[in-house]
């Protein structure tokens, strides 16, 4: 697993983290074994990064990684976690006073005394404009509360306003074959800005593995299923914003560009890892196998000069047209 520096923390993070948004619940049902299993195998293929939120599964998310990291006390995981969007304080009533019971209450569930990096968790526009949140952030990181802070973006927007942040360390972005333009409208600022990338829907919630047909159905409490058009939040955190049958059609084709040896999933998650203002993919998984596969693409060679050119000319022609949502 190779490994690629992020903020100040003093060890590098793996260039694979993993996502745990699936613990919550918000993919279909996830037994406590099961996710601890996925974690397992992350860490085995040297995942030292986990990414996860106060509001996934109501806690649970959070308090499932806990009960990991106290049984490996030896593997220097990462945690990135975030805050802003429970109903308590989302959309508007972001105080200084529930960061700090939000920031405790994570590391209860963490049972860590700091927490390595809170992210704003996609506030409102006007909330980051407005900029006390992140003045409560840099009071927690300077009494040590928190070692680093970032912010989960939906907009390039947003990200660019997030980067005149004094102090900050990452930014999260939706970024896949399906969702390129960050590559010109944001990755350069970033870089220059010296901010981490953290990638999330590396795979369009699983639309670039190609498994899925047009047939293919969600259960009731997948958020594939209930927000497949935005239903219940920013349809970009789902799909990537691509209608699920356009998604399911242009896997196949991009499916077709691809070398044989190796799995869509893999040349999808590589083709991220080719970007080298990225710092660290967090593809999801609802199993050890789906873990497995993604950690091995760090050891997979880049993809050629010739097929990112291809990628990015397809993108643009047939893809970028069916992104909905803020971008
Ligand atoms: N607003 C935010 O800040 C925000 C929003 C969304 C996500 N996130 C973070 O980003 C992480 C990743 O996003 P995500 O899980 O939504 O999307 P994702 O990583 O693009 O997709 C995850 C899904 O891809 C499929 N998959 C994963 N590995 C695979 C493999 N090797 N082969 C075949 N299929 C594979 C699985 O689908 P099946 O379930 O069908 O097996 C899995 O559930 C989340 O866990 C969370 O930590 C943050």
């Amino acid at each position: 697993m190779k490994l690629r520096t992020f903020g100040t923390l003093s060890q590098p993070v793996s260039e694979v983290g993993l996502g745990c948004w699936q613990f919550g619940g918000d993919f279909g049902p996830m037994s406590d074994s099961q996710a601890l299993s996925i974690m397992a195998a992350a860490v085995e293929g040297g995942v030292n990064l986990f990414d996860t939120a106060d509001v996934y599964g109501g806690g649970r998310s959070e308090s499932l990684i806990g009960n990991f990291l106290a049984t490996h006390s030896g593997s220097p995981i990462r945690v990135v976690t975030k805050y802003g969007r429970d109903g308590s304080v989302f959309p508007d009533k972001f105080t200084e006073a529930s960061m700090r019971t939000a920031v405790d209450a994570a590391r209860r569930r963490l049972r860590v005394d700091v927490l390595d990096c809170l992210q704003l968790h996609c506030i409102p526009i006007a909330a980051l404009r407005e900029g006390a949140v992140f003045d409560w952030l840099r009071s927690l990181k300077a009494e040590g509360a928190i070692r680093e802070f970032g912010a989960s973006v939906e907009s390039v927007e947003e990200g660019l306003l997030c980067l005149r942040q004094t102090g900050i360390a990452s930014l999260q972005v939706i970024f896949n074959l399906f969702r390129q333009k960050l590559v010109t409208d944001l990755f350069p600022q970033a870089q220059a800005a010296g901010v981490s990338i953290i990638v999330r829907l590396p795979l369009a919630s699983g639309l670039l593995s190609g498994r899925y047909m047009k047939q293919t159905t969600f259960t009731e409490g997948d958020h594939r299923n209930y927000n497949r058009d935005g239903q219940c939040f920013n349809v970009g955190e789902t799909f990537a914003g691509i209608p699920f049958e356009t998604g399911v059609e242009l896997a196949d084709e991009i499916r077709a560009m691809l070398p044989q040896e190796m799995t869509i999933a893999q040349a999808a998650l590589r083709w991220i890892l080719d970007h080298d203002a990225v710092t660290t993919i967090i593809p999801g998984a609802s199993s050890p196998d789906q873990v497995i596969s993604n950690v091995a693409v760090s050891d997979l060679p880049p993809l050629s000069d010739e097929l990112h050119r291809r990628l990015t000319e397809y993108y643009y022609s047939k893809v970028a047209q069916h992104i909905r949502g803020p971008y």
